[in-house]
């Protein structure tokens, strides 16, 4: 069955804003999720924030693949955070690109689910990278803000030769990894 949704990525705007609490579970929420599942999995992702289907609400649905199923995260909240690590973390967002990410290790989420009962558990390894990043999308962060310098440039090199083609694309990623668009050399030599 075709994915109901297109993913967006990079340059989207909808990815920049902060979603809002879900106010009403219900059955049109949980068809909602039912589609990201079908999104997720035709996507090969562990994870799918509802920003990135363009819908501005707060829950996510993922996938550990473990045999678990998939599973919805409603209003979800980090309430603790401990320890540090890097990880190399994708985003279908940003397609193509992996970066070597430091986080927290471990955190403790709360949130909902679809039967509207409260959750609570500590995430670690996998589970946790994937609450944070996933929560990264809900406030209208994305991977590429947790880069440095060098990794940005890496970044925009990449997505260059991905080519979303248009020089409007490569002007949005110009804008979205803060890089100045001036020479560095000459006139605006500005270091
Ligand atoms: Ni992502």
């Amino acid at each position: 069955m075709a994915s109901p949704y297109a993913i967006r990525i990079l340059g989207d705007p909808v990815l920049r804003q902060r979603a809002s609490d879900v106010t009403d579970i219900d059955g049109r929420l949980a068809a909602l999720c039912q589609d990201m599942y079908l999104t997720m999995y035709e996507a090969q992702g562990a994870g799918l924030a509802a920003p990135q289907v363009g819908i501005q609400k707060r829950f996510m649905v993922y996938d550990l693949g473990a045999g678990d199923g998939p599973q919805v995260l409603i209003n979800p909240v980090i309430t603790e955070s401990a320890g540090e690590c890097e990880f190399y973390e994708g985003c279908l967002s940003l397609p193509g690109l992996r970066f070597d990410i430091l986080r927290p290790s471990s955190v403790n989420v709360t949130g909902l689910n679809l039967e509207e009962q409260e959750v609570e558990f500590e995430a670690d390894d996998f589970l946790g990278r994937l609450m944070q990043h996933e929560l990264d999308h809900l406030n209208g962060v994305l991977l590429i803000d947790h880069l440095d310098e060098d990794q940005q440039r890496a970044a925009k090199k990449s997505l260059r030769k991905l080519s979303m083609g248009s020089s409007a694309a490569v002007d949005g990623i110009d804008a979205e990894l803060g890089l100045s668009s001036r020479p560095k050399f000459g006139l605006f030599r500005s270091r």
